[in-house]
């Protein structure tokens, strides 16, 4: 008999509008327990109301959403109790230490002092920042804050936790940091929600991507399946100044439509850019 796995999230018809706005526009997701789920989306897409409704933080204008079994809008402290959230922009108190940032979120959450302090220098541990825990957090850089916010998002010990564009805004060495972390908390403890528009981001770091374009979800798969939508090769040729792209099942065929043009063309793997653009004509960041 094959074991029924129950999904961690789970949205039925959600949808979300603002006036005349449908930020989210009926969707229906299911997301397993231990998944890193990437929500790829270029800006205003929807990714944000999502992880808002899903944490709790708005209200759906129709539709359902559940964490861990709860219905965020009817028990709503239930489904919180299991999440650990890392909003978008940054929102850590500069004013104060690395370690007041997460003794004041363990203190909201009703932590028990021995515990807290447990998980308060092992968390710091875990994020690399145990020896700036006691410096004040407006001394940090962009990286080093987005980490204490992971940090303090993993205080309480969530099931679930929701990284809401974990990256943005950071150099490649920093981004490739904070994969290492996502994927070490993945492995340890918990299962990832992330919203992204970086393309990379989505491929290289999550088990199955939904791309969601003006609120609605228009495909979902694990990446190497999405690829295959376009073709897994891509030939690129320089025309009248403008790149035109062909795509191939394999590298033979698509050498020998190389080999059969009368210029400059370069032929490399797929992406999901390609993807995107190929379902919605637009590409993830213009
Ligand atoms: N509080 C609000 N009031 C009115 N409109 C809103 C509000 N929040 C979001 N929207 C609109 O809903 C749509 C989706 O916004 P959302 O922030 O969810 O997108 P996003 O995918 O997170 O974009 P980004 O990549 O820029 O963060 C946009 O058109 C946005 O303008
Ligand atoms: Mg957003």
């Amino acid at each position: 008999m094959t074991p029924i796995v129950k999904p961690l999230i789970k949205t039925e018809a959600l949808t979300k509008t603002y006036g005349s706005i449908i930020a989210v526009d009926n969707l229906d997701l299911e997301i397993t327990e231990g998944e890193i789920f990437g929500f790829l989306g270029p800006n205003g897409a929807g990714k944000t109301t999502t992880c808002r409704i899903l944490t709790t933080l708005t209200k759906p204008s129709s539709g359902h959403a559940f964490v861990s079994g709860f219905n965020v809008v009817e028990e709503p402290v239930k489904a919180k109790s299991g999440i650990g959230v890392v909003p978008q922009y940054l929102n850590v108190d500069g004013e104060l230490s690395a370690y007041e940032n997460l003794k004041l979120h363990g203190m909201l959450h009703g932590m028990e002092w021995g515990k807290m302090k447990m998980h308060i220098e092992k968390m710091l541990e875990f994020v690399q920042l145990s020896d700036r825990a006691s410096s004040l957090v407006k001394t940090f850089s962009e990286g080093m804050k987005k980490r204490l916010m992971v940090a303090r998002a993993l205080l309480h010990e969530p099931k679930v936790l929701f990284l809401d564009e974990p990256t943005v805004g950071l150099d490649p060495q920093t981004r490739r940091n904070i994969w290492g972390i996502i994927r070490r908390i993945n492995q340890e403890r918990a299962t990832i929600f992330l919203t992204t528009h970086y393309i990379e981001e989505a491929e290289v770091l999550c088990h199955r991507v939904g791309i969601i374009d003006y609120g609605r979800l228009i495909a979902l798969d694990i990446p190497e399946q999405l690829l295959k939508r376009t073709g897994r090769f891509v030939v690129e040729m320089l025309d009248d100044d403008r790149s035109k792209a062909r795509f191939f099942k394999n590298r033979e065929d698509a050498g020998r439509f190389v080999a059969s043009l009368d210029r400059d063309a370069i032929i490399r793997k797929s992406n999901l850019e390609d993807v995107f653009i190929k379902l919605t004509g637009r590409k993830v960041i213009d």
